[in-house]
């Protein structure tokens, strides 16, 4: 199977217009090729200058595939919810994808395995590819639980949207412990996870599990990401840290290829 690569760039709570447009300008000059995908998830507010900068530069970027990417999306569709954003708001402004389940929204911001597969079938239903967050803690981690905190999150996704959910949406395995830490995954245990992943979606969708893009985050970097990308079941990365820095994430977007 070829598995088109992904190289999503999670901003967090970090960045500006200054870099969004920095970036577009290297890929114009630097990125040659609709061989990986790019998908640049800067915060909310700055989505649709995002997109339109994107839309602006259409000729330089031609034969690159550049899309955008919300880093969170509400399970409802509307309504008194201060300070939430709707499936629907973020696929308005012309975002693509939407990260979703991600490890610091519930460890701070109260996402649970049952509301992210909530805010799932919202993503669907407005034509969002969603980016789902998996993952285990150090903990979980040393019990030998990591099977089951992942498997219970897919199994989730699978009861509440269905045995297709997976046939377009995108998976992002981030253990805890090398989420901004410098201590990434080895290829060996990024790849054991990953063949795990793509084994447990065969089991428990009718989704062709061999066609869903897995990826992997946690303190990738230009000096780790080769290998990391090398593996049979790691389909490219969800970067932090690295993707604030152009020169590094256009570099990672060219190692993902
Ligand atoms: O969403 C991205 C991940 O949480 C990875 O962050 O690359 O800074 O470790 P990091």
């Amino acid at each position: 199977t070829s598995r088109r690569p992904v190289l999503a760039g999670n901003w967090k709570m970090n960045g500006n217009l200054q870099l969004a447009q920095e970036l577009v300008a290297k890929f114009s000059s630097e990125l040659d090729s609709d061989a990986v995908e790019v998908v640049l998830c800067p915060p909310a507010v700055f989505l649709a200058n995002v997109k339109q900068l994107l839309e602006q530069n259409a000729a330089a970027l031609a034969g690159t595939r550049i899309g955008v990417g919300g880093q969170n999306a509400s399970a409802l569709d509307g309504g008194a919810h201060t300070g939430e954003i709707a499936a629907s708001m973020l696929a308005s402004v012309g975002c693509d994808y939407v990260i979703l389940g991600h490890s610091e929204r519930r460890a701070m911001y109260g996402d649970t395995t049952v509301s992210v597969a909530e805010k799932f079938a919202k993503a669907i239903a407005n034509g969002l590819i969603p980016i789902l967050c998996v993952g285990e803690s150090e903990s979980e981690r040393q019990q030998g639980n990591t099977f089951d905190v992942i498997a219970a999150d897919l199994e989730k996704v699978v009861e509440t949207n269905g045995k297709r959910a997976f046939d377009n949406a995108i998976i992002a395995y981030e253990p805890l412990w090398a989420i901004g830490t410098g201590n990434s995954a080895t290829p060996e245990q990024a790849q054991e996870v990953h063949a795990f992943i793509r084994a447990h979606l065969a089991k428990i969708s009718d989704s062709d599990a061999n066609a869903v893009r897995i990826l992997y985050g946690g303190s990738v970097t230009p000096d780790n990401a080769v290998e990391l990308f090398a593996q049979a079941d790691v389909d490219g990365g969800l970067i932090g840290g690295a993707s604030l820095d152009a020169d590094k994430f256009i570099n990672l977007c060219q190692m993902a290829v």
